[in-house]
């Protein structure tokens, strides 16, 4: 049998990890800058990680939702009073679409609405809820296409508005920070403006922290910047540092019964155990401070640069949008430097490197870039 062709590959084997470094078969070390796409938050194999798993997989790693298990409740908990929404509760699923999905399915449960507001340039996965507020036609099959789903641009609050306030919303639903669509920040009198208008129309905000949460952005959540409050709160890749964990974090003030929502695999006894390994990591190594500033002593070596056009984002959610005649720079740092980057269309390199991250790999990154752009 053959794969699926449904990636574009690098011929790049990572077999090996340690921190922000990755090594292939033949002993090649390369810097990750990528994090296997903002997942890799508290650095790779973390020997407080990998001794947790390794324990936990010894005693039990899978059991169902139909019986007791307090590493829910444990990392509810913690991750509650971590992420500031201590009084929200959790639900566990396994990926970011299938978080968004609930979320979705939660708030059209709550509103007996079937509307959803979303913005452009958004992704919110590809399954078929998730993909339907996704800003990407090439991506949403004719089955996922529903005029449920309206699309306004991103910081166009007259146009949000003027949706709402028909009063048909069950939900809008927008990224703390828009990843896939190049690193756009949502102004904060916007968010703080779709905050508002979903209030008077008792429409429900989801905020999708899946690439911008989880300390990534300087803050628990990217959000929280703009200092407004979400109703519902959707995370996944940085959750598990590399184990399938998404949740949707649920306020108190929504109506939730049992069996609306459920999953064989979501909060099994292995995949709480990465993300409480994942908290405490976070939290004894103030991985959140460390990501705002690398973050910025990235972004301020990075400003004079002749070859960039446009630096966006906060702490290690950084988008660099690159002039033309620099378009193979992505492969250049990857292949000549060993550095691996992620990327958003032709002219943006996302960096997304682990939340570990330091000064020492912030001086590499920048040589190699300046070498490359000379
Ligand atoms: C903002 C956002 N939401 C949702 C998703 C989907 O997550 P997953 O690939 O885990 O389903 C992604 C993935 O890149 C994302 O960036």
């Amino acid at each position: 049998m053959n794969l699926l062709n449904v990636y574009d590959k690098w011929p790049v084997e990572p077999v090996k990890g340690l921190g922000c470094r990755l090594w292939d078969a033949g002993g090649n070390e390369y810097l990750d800058f990528y994090g296997g796409h903002a997942v890799i938050s508290i650095g790779h194999c973390h020997p407080v990680y990998v001794k947790m798993m390794k324990e936990q997989l010894g005693k039990l790693g899978f059991y169902s939702n139909a019986v007791q298990n307090t590493l829910q409740n444990c990392l509810a908990e913690r991750l509650g009073d971590m992420c500031g929404y201590p009084d929200y509760s959790l639900f566990l699923c396994n990926s970011g679409a299938e978080a968004n999905e609930n979320a979705l399915k939660l708030a059209s449960f709550h509103t007996g609405r079937k509307k959803v507001l979303a913005f452009g340039k958004a992704f919110h996965g590809r399954t078929s809820g998730a993909v339907s507020v996704t800003d990407n036609p090439k991506i949403r099959s004719p089955f996922n296409a529903t005029d449920n789903v309206v699309f306004v641009p991103l910081n166009d609050i007259e146009s949000a508005r003027k949706e709402l306030n028909t009063g048909n919303y069950a939900a809008a639903i927008v990224e703390g920070i828009q990843g896939v669509a190049g690193i756009r920040v949502p102004e904060s009198g916007f968010l703080q403006g779709l905050r508002n208008a979903c209030n008077l129309n008792d429409t429900l905000l989801i905020l999708d922290e899946v690439q911008s949460g989880y300390g990534r952005t300087g803050s628990f959540f990217a959000h929280q910047q703009s200092g407004i409050k979400a109703d519902m709160i959707t995370t996944a890749k940085g959750m598990g540092n590399g184990f399938p964990v998404g949740g949707v974090i649920v306020s108190p003030d929504i109506k939730v019964e049992k069996g609306m929502l459920g999953t064989t695999f979501g909060g099994n006894q292995l995949a709480c155990t990465a993300a409480i390994a994942v908290l405490k990591v976070m939290k004894e190594e103030n991985l959140m401070g460390n990501a705002k500033s690398t973050g910025e002593y990235l972004v301020s070596a990075l400003k004079g640069n002749h070859a960039i056009s446009e630096i966006r984002g906060r702490g290690l959610m950084i988008g660099l949008e690159i002039k033309e005649g620099y378009s193979d720079l992505r492969n250049r740092l990857l292949f000549e430097k060993h550095i691996f980057t992620g990327a958003s269309g032709k002219n943006v390199i996302r960096l997304l490197p682990p939340l570990c991250t330091g000064k020492k790999e912030a001086d590499i990154f920048i040589k190699s870039f300046n070498e490359l752009t000379k």
